[in-house]
């Protein structure tokens, strides 16, 4: 039985996160530079979404740049940001024949300027797009949003616009940059690290965390596939009992 046939098409996870990892060393056993490894991981970004898309998974969030990648070395982010640009409006037309609208969250007026239009257009473009919601994460962290998101409501609450005792766990989720989203019910991490690196913290409460060997370069469809069916294998109980479950 092919890996797709395995897959119950009725209990797909709604939102699947994705912890890209392991493009540099990637590049390192090929003895080539750490901005190959990021070119590689194009390709993987491409055959993930297409995969996603031929599953049927309707919202897919990608880590692209964190707020803690401002920190190396300036000639790598540079050639990232670079990327960005150039897979973005390359990849539009991908984007458009599988039906996926671009989405992003993140600190995005840090991006370069360049970027940031990149990347707007590409979203105004794609808009209409009903079968996936692709969302990078750019310039993002998780303690950078719930920090924003506490501001936003801390100012709510001083213009009398909203009353503390209101603030409830929906009110803090429709301030994150997901707001409208689902959370995500599978993430994924490859490269054999097992942290989630300040992604997502409020979303991922009840997800399913799957992590793979595989260097990000190497990830395909296929692989997609297996956590898909990995994750159909475990109980969610959110708190509960098997037996109340049943
Ligand atoms: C982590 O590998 C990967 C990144 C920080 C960048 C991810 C970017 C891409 C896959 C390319 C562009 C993406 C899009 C959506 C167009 P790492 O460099 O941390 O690898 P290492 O842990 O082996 O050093």
């Amino acid at each position: 039985m092919s890996l797709l046939e395995q897959i119950d098409k009725d209990r797909l996870p709604l939102h699947v996160a994705v912890i890209m990892d392991g493009n540099g060393r990637w590049a390192k056993e090929k003895g080539k530079l750490r901005v190959f490894g990021h070119q590689n991981g194009v390709v993987a970004v491409r055959d993930t979404v297409e995969g996603a898309v031929e599953l049927g998974i309707k919202y897919l969030t990608l880590y692209a740049f964190s707020t803690e990648n401002w920190n190396r070395p300036k000639l790598e982010v540079m050639a990232l940001m670079e990327l960005l640009v150039s897979t973005i409006s390359k990849e539009t037309k991908t984007l458009m024949d599988n039906g996926v609208k671009l989405n992003a969250i993140g600190n995005l007026n840090s991006l370069p300027e360049k970027c940031h239009k990149q990347l707007k257009e590409a979203m105004e473009k794609t808009s209409a797009n009903t079968n996936c919601t692709l969302t990078l994460a750019l310039s993002y962290s998780s303690r950078w949003e719930i920090t924003e998101a506490s501001r936003k409501i801390a100012e709510k609450v001083r213009d009398g616009e909203l009353r503390s005792e209101d603030i409830t766990e929906e009110v803090v989720s429709a301030h994150l940059s997901t707001a409208g989203m689902p959370d995500p019910e599978l993430m994924i991490r490859t490269s054999g690290e097992h942290r989630i690196s300040n992604y997502l913290l409020w979303q991922i409460a009840y997800a399913e965390l799957y992590f793979t060997p595989k260097l990000w370069p190497d990830f395909r469809r296929q692989d997609l596939f297996e956590a898909v069916i990995d994750y159909q294998k475990r109980e969610r109980r959110f708190g509960m009992t098997s037996e109340q479950l049943n």
